[in-house]
C-alpha cells in the first residue's frame, strides 16, 4: 500500500544562499520544495543596510531558474553601527522581514557582529515598536566557555537580559540544539519562537567524532549529546507552534569542509523534506509535519501560509546525489545515515 502525505508548501525560516556561482547552484535545491525562505545576511561583506538587502534580493531572483518560483525573505545583519531608521524603512517597505544578531565571532562570517549589546539598544527598541523579529544566533563566544555549553550560557547571560530589557521584542532563537533552548522557548509567555534544523533532529555529537572525524556533520551550533537531540525531536514533532523549520542549510565546498580547519555548516537543502518525513514517521507524528514545516513559521512571522501544496510518497528508498556541483567545487549533501523512504513528488 502506498502512503502519501500532502502538505501546504513548506518554507525555510533560516537559509544560507551565499552569492555568485554558489548561489546559482544552491538556490534551485531550495526552490524545488520550498516557497519562501528567510535569507541569512552573512555574506562577505555582510548585508547590513536596506539598500544592500535590496541588491541581494535582486541577485537571488536573477539566479532563479526559469519556471521556478521562490520568494526570498530578506534580513539585515545587525552591527553596532546599524541605523534604526534604515531598519524601520526597510521593514515598512516590506523588503526586510527580520534582523539577524550574530555575537561577534560566533560563526561563519560573523566578525562584524555585536560585541557590546548596549550599542544596539536603539535598534532593538525600534524593532520592538514596529514588531520586527530579531533572529538570534544563540551562542556566547567567550574563549573560556566550553563549546558544548555556549547555547545554554547565551540564554542566561545574553538572551534573557535582552528580552527583559526590551519588552515586546519578538525573538527567534535560531537553530536550537539543546534541551535548555527548548525549555527556554516553552517558558516564554509570548514573543519567542525557535527554529530547528533537520540535521539536529538526526545527529548527535557522536556522529561528528566517533570512528573518525566527519567534517560534513560539523556545523554551528555544534550537535550536542543524544539527550538534547531527543529534546529537539520532541519539540519539533510535538505540535507546539513556537517551534518551526529553519534548515540552516549552509553550503561550503568540500575543499573548505575537508580541511585542517574546516568550515561549519551542513548542506541539507536537497533532501531536507525526505529527512524530516522519515524523522516524523518514526515518531508517529506525520500529521504534525505540516505544522512544523509549513504553518508555524508563517504564523510567527505574521504571513499567510502557502496555498500551493507538495505531496510526499512513501516507497522504496529514494536516492539523492551525494554532492552537487557549485561552480566553485563540489558541495556534499547531508547524509542522514539511514534510508529515506519518503519522496517528494
Ligand atoms: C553557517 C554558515 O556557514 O554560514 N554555518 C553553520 O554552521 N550553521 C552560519 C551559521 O548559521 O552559524
Ligand atoms: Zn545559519
Amino acid at each position: 500500500m502506498t502512503q502519501s502525505l500532502t502538505l501546504r508548501r513548506p518554507d525555510d525560516w533560516h537559509l544560507h544562499l551565499r552569492d555568485g556561482a554558489m548561489l546559482r547552484a544552491v538556490l534551485p535545491e531550495t526552490a524545488r520544495h520550498f516557497a519562501r525562505a528567510i535569507i541569512m545576511p552573512n555574506l562577505v561583506p555582510p548585508v547590513v543596510t536596506g539598500e544592500q538587502a535590496a541588491g541581494y534580493r535582486d541577485r537571488i531572483l536573477a539566479a532563479l531558474p526559469e519556471g521556478m518560483t521562490f520568494e526570498p525573505l530578506m534580513t539585515l545583519y545587525l552591527t553596532e553601527e546599524t541605523d534604526p531608521d534604515d531598519v524601520s524603512a526597510a521593514a515598512e517597505s516590506g523588503l526586510v522581514k527580520a534582523v539577524k544578531l550574530y555575537p561577534a565571532g560566533a560563526t561563519t562570517n560573523s566578525a562584524s557582529g555585536v560585541r557590546d549589546f548596549d550599542k544596539v539598544r536603539g535598534v532593538l527598541d525600534r524593532m520592538a515598536e514596529i514588531g520586527l523579529p530579531l533572529c538570534v544566533h544563540g551562542e556566547v563566544t567567550d574563549a573560556e566557555i566550553d563549546i558544548f555549553d555556549r547555547e545554554a550560557v547565551f540564554i542566561d547571560r545574553v538572551l534573557d537580559p535582552i528580552r527583559q530589557a526590551t519588552p515586546g521584542l519578538r525573538v527567534v532563537m535560531e537553530h536550537i540544539t539543546t534541551e535548555n533552548g527548548v525549555d527556554y522557548v516553552k517558558s516564554a509567555e509570548k514573543d519567542l519562537g525557535a527554529t530547528i534544523t533537520a540535521h539536529h533532529l538526526v545527529i548527535n555529537r557522536n556522529h561528528i567524532l566517533v570512528g573518525g572525524i566527519r567534517p560534513h556533520y560539523y556545523c554551528l551550533p555544534v550537535a550536542k549529546r543524544e539527550s538534547h537531540r531527543l529534546a529537539l525531536v520532541a519539540a519539533a514533532t510535538g505540535g507546539d507552534a513556537r517551534f518551526f523549520l529553519g534548515t540552516d542549510s549552509a553550503p561550503h565546498t568540500d575543499a573548505n569542509k575537508e580541511s585542517a580547519c574546516g568550515c561549519a555548516g551542513c548542506f541539507t537543502a536537497t533532501n531536507c523534506m525526505s529527512v524530516l518525513a522519515e524523522v516524523f514517521d518514526r515518531e508517529g507524528a506525520l500529521d504534525r509535519l505540516e505544522g512544523f514545516a509549513s504553518l508555524h513559521g508563517p504564523a510567527f512571522y505574521k504571513l499567510p501560509a502557502n496555498d500551493a501544496t507538495i505531496t510526499l510518497t512513501k516507497g522504496e528508498p529514494v536516492t539523492y546525489p551525494d554532492r552537487i556541483d557549485s561552480g566553485e567545487g563540489p558541495v556534499t549533501v547531508f547524509d542522514p545515515g539511514f534510508p529515506l523512504h519518503w519522496r517528494v513528488d
